[in-house]
């Protein structure tokens, strides 16, 4: 994972950030109300079925407030800060990594919920599109906190 595909490293830190944003804070808020509908409608109509992914939508729904909650501090306190040139933007960067971490395991458990994100044979158009959604989400989540963690965070530290 800790490879810069997309030359991240050389992004002034004002664009990275309008990236993060746009790229990652937005499609989740944007792709995640839909999930959960998903997941909701595939628990609720094959509620029998050992396949059915037991439990889904309430990790889901947890995840998706702890996401939200975790964005809005990132973007009130972090990004804000640094636009205004605040040297307190490295301030709670520390819990934030601790986040990333926290909704990674989150992740975890999603994954053996859905039995790594396998759909049984028979599965219905809504249930392959909750896997596909959910496999989507890991991917984006993956990108997005690398971008934070590796290449973000250590330049606020560093008081760029
Ligand atoms: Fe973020
Ligand atoms: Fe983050």
């Amino acid at each position: 994972m800790e490879t810069d595909p997309h030359g991240a490293g050389q992004t002034p830190t004002a664009a990275l950030i309008a990236h993060i944003l746009s790229r990652y804070h937005d499609t989740h808020r944007r792709e995640l109300p839909e999930l959960l509908a998903l997941a909701r409608k595939v628990e609720t109509s094959h509620a029998t079925d050992p396949n059915t992914p037991h439990g889904l939508t309430q990790a889901l729904e947890a995840m998706i407030a702890d996401l939200e909650e975790h964005m809005r501090r990132e973007e009130e306190d972090v990004f804000a800060t640094l636009a205004t040139g605040d040297a307190s933007a490295g301030e709670g960067i520390a819990g934030l990594r601790h986040d990333h971490e926290g909704h990674e395991a989150a992740l975890n458990r999603i994954a053996a919920i859905t039995h790594g994100f396998r759909l049984p044979s028979y599965a219905c158009h809504s249930w392959a599109r909750l896997y596909a959604g959910l496999g989507k989400l890991a991917e984006d989540l993956d990108e997005h906190r690398y971008l934070e963690d590796s290449v973000l965070f250590p330049r606020l530290q560093a008081g760029q």
